[in-house]
């Protein structure tokens, strides 16, 4: 990505889970990232899907699959994830072994990303940050779609823009967890670049036109900078 360029990338874990491939039928003309939420029931109280299944939606998308792995022992799936034709897997910070994860995820060709939890500080991310594709600040608990953006994570954007900024990292700044348009358009102007979007996408009537608005007061909030 170039800089002040934005993408979206519409979550399917709010999509119909037995429409996976219309789900990304419908997004393909708006974005070329899908967001692919995995949970392990160990991590999060919650449990979604496997290798397989992103294995079966690569035959169905060219898009750019970007995978969070809200599991607590990612290590074991990342060639798996990889060879289902993942594009970037994000590790949580919380779970540790970080640098060992972020080497693995590079000899494996896979684009690096780490997630920090709303309440987990900027400060454990910071030894990684040159090493990194892609830096997930959740705005909420993570474990469930349709919950409320948490506000009071915008501070620790900003901070993490300006430490990426001086150090002149290439790595880029996600959000998720209560993303549309209004929290879209005040977290890319702190300093956020993917915005991953479930209900606000999928459970709208037309997919594509609400991943366009999404990006569209994103662009603009990016641009009033
Ligand atoms: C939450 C997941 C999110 C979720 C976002 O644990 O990581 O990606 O799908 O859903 P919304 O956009 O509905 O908050
Ligand atoms: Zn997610």
């Amino acid at each position: 990505m170039h800089p002040g360029e934005v993408r979206v990338a519409p979550s399917i874990l709010s999509a119909d889970f037995g429409e996976l491939a219309a789900a990304l039928a419908a997004v393909a003309p708006a974005t070329d990232w899908v967001h692919v939420d995995v949970m392990d029931g160990h991590f999060v109280p919650n449990l979604t899907l496997g290798p397989p299944v992103v294995a079966s939606l690569r035959r169905h998308s060219s898009a750019f699959f970007d995978c969070h792995l809200m599991m607590t022992d990612p290590g074991e799936y990342l060639e798996a994830f990889r060879e289902a034709g993942a594009d970037l897997a994000t590790v949580h910070v919380e779970i540790g072994a970080t640098a060992a994860l972020i080497t693995e995820m590079h000899r494996l060709g896979l684009r690096a990303g780490l997630a920090l939890n709303p309440d987990t500080p900027l400060e454990l991310a910071l030894p990684f940050i040159d090493d990194l594709d892609l830096l997930l600040l959740m705005t909420v608990f993570p474990g469930f779609a349709g919950q409320s953006f948490i506000s009071s994570v915008v501070p620790k954007i900003q901070a993490a823009e300006r430490v990426i900024a001086l150090r002149g990292a290439r790595c880029c700044i996600e959000v998720d967890g209560g993303i549309a348009e209004e929290t879209a358009a005040l977290t890319a102007a702190a300093g956020a670049r993917v915005f991953v979007a479930g209900s606000a996408v999928f459970n709208r009537d037309d997919p594509a036109a609400a991943t366009r608005a999404i990006a569209a007061a994103a662009s603009a909030a990016v641009r009033r900078q």
